[in-house]
C-alpha cells in the first residue's frame, strides 16, 4: 500500500523553528514530525511514501529520507512541485507514484497532525462503506480554523458525509477534518495538475456525489503547526505513552520529576531541579542545578543554566537560557539562540537572536 505526506506547507506558524528546519522535520516528542507518520503508516503495511514538497528543501530533508528509507526498510520519495500546488494539485503531480496495478486505494496525511493513527482501523472503515474516499474526523471547541465536516447521522461514529465546508465563517459543526484521508484511485481522477484545494474543491464535490465516508477518530488529536497548539499536543501526546508506554517515560522521582516527563538518555539533569509536568528533554541537553521546567520542550543540544525557569515555552536546537532567566507563556527560542546570564523575563517572545 502506499501513502502521500503533504509536506509543502512554509510553516509559517511554527517560525522562528521553521526558519532552521522544515516543519515535518521540527522535533515532536523527541522525532521529527514526519517520523509519527511514517511509523504508523509502515505499522498499517505501507511499503512506499511519497513526501509532496513544493520548495527546494534543504540538504537535511534528503538526509532525512535516506537516514530513514534504511532504518525503516520503506522506499520514500518526493514528488516536488516548482510552484505550490495546494492540498490537491500534489495527488495529480504524484499521480503515477499512487497508482499500482493493484487499485488499492491510499493514504494522504497533513504532516502537521499528531494523534493516535488508527490507521488498520481505517482501512477496515473504507472497506465497509466501498465508496471512493474516507476521511476521519475529530471534534473540537472551536471548529473555525478547521475544515468542519457534516456527517448524515451526527452522534454516530461513522457515517456518510452530507458536506464539507473549510473553516467555515458560521457554525456547521463541531466535528472537523483530522487530516487523514484514504482515497481511492479514481479520486485522482477528479484533480487536476493545478494549484487546488482538496477541502474546497474536491471533498465537497465527492461529499454532494454521496460518496465521502468520515469516521470519528478514537483517541486524542491536535494539529501541531503553532506554538500553542504543538504544546496543547505534546501533554495529550505525553498522557497517551503514560497509558501505553509508560516505560518511555521518566520515573516520578519524589521531589525532582512530576508527572509526565521524557528525557533523552544523552540527556543530563543536575541536582534539585524541578522537572515536570509535560516536558520533553532532548538528545545532549543539559539541565543544570536548581532548574524548573514545566510545560516545555528543550530541544537538542540545548542547555538550560543555574536555577533558570521555562515554563509553557519551546527551545529550540543548540540553545542556551542564562541562569536566573524565565522563559515563559509559549515563548519560542529559535536554533542557536543565547539568553543571558540575567534575570531576563521573556513572556510570549519568538526569539531568534541572542538577547541580553
Ligand atoms: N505539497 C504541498 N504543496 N503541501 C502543501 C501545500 C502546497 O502547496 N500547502 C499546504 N501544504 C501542506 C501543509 O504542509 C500541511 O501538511 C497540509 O498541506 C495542510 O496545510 P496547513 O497549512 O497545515 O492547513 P491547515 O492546518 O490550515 O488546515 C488543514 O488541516 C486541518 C487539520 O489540521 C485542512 O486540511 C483542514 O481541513 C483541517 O481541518
Ligand atoms: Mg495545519
Amino acid at each position: 500500500m502506499k501513502a502521500l505526506i503533504l509536506v509543502g506547507g512554509f510553516g509559517t506558524r511554527l517560525r522562528p523553528l521553521t526558519f532552521s528546519i522544515p516543519k515535518p522535520l521540527v522535533d515532536f516528542g523527541n522525532k521529527p514530525m514526519i517520523l509519527h507518520q511514517i511509523e504508523a503508516l509502515k505499522a498499517a503495511g505501507v511499503t512506499e511514501v511519497v513526501l509532496a514538497i513544493n520548495h527546494q528543501q534543504p540538504e537535511v530533508m534528503l538526509n532525512f529520507v535516506k537516514e530513514y528509507e534504511k532504518k525503516l526498510e520503506m522506499k520514500i520519495t518526493f514528488s516536488q512541485e516548482t510552484e505550490p500546488l495546494g492540498t490537491a494539485g500534489p495527488l495529480a503531480l504524484a499521480r503515477d507514484k499512487l497508482i499500482d496495478e493493484s487499485g488499492k486505494p491510499f493514504f494522504v496525511l497533513n504532516s502537521d497532525v499528531i494523534c493516535e493513527y488508527p490507521l488498520l482501523e481505517m482501512i477496515e472503515f473504507h472497506k465497509n462503506h466501498a465508496a471512493e474516499a474516507s476521511i476521519m474526523v475529530t471534534k473540537v471547541d472551536d471548529s473555525s480554523k478547521y475544515g468542519v465536516v457534516v456527517m448524515e447521522e451526527e452522534g454516530k461514529e461513522e457515517s456518510r458525509v452530507e458536506s464539507f465546508v473549510e473553516k467555515p465563517k458560521h457554525f456547521v459543526g463541531d466535528k472537523i477534518n483530522a487530516g487523514i484521508y484514504l482515497l481511492n484511485p479514481s479520486v485522482l481522477d477528479m484533480i487536476e495538475l493545478r494549484r487546488t484545494s482538496i477541502e474546497k474543491e474536491i471533498f465537497p464535490k465527492i461529499a454532494s456525489e454521496k460518496k465521502l465516508y468520515a469516521m470519528v477518530l478514537p483517541g486524542f488529536w491536535m494539529d501541531i503547526g503553532q506554538p500553542k497548539d504543538y504544546l496543547t499536543g505534546q501533554r495529550m501526546y505525553l498522557r497517551y505513552l503514560r497509558k501505553n508506554a509508560p516505560e518511555e517515560l521518566l520515573a516520578s522521582s519524589g521531589d525532582h520529576v512530576i508527572g509526565n516527563v521524557i528525557a533523552d538518555e544523552t540527556a543530563v539533569i543536575g541536582e534539585r531541579c524541578l522537572i515536570g509536568p509535560d516536558v520533553v528533554i532532548g538528545p545532549g541537553c543539559v539541565i543544570e542545578s536548581g532548574v524548573r521546567l514545566f510545560g516545555c520542550t528543550v530541544m537538542r543540544g540545548s542547555r538550560i543554566k543555574e536555577h533558570a525557569c521555562v515554563s509553557d515555552s519551546i527551545v529550540g536546537w543548540d540553545s542556551t537560557v542564562g541562569s536566573w532567566a524565565r522563559v515563559a507563556n509559549i515563548t519560542v527560542l529559535g536554533k542557536d539562540v543565547r539568553v543571558a546570564d540575567a534575570e531576563v523575563y521573556s513572556s510570549g517572545a519568538s526569539i531568534q537572536e541572542q538577547i541580553i
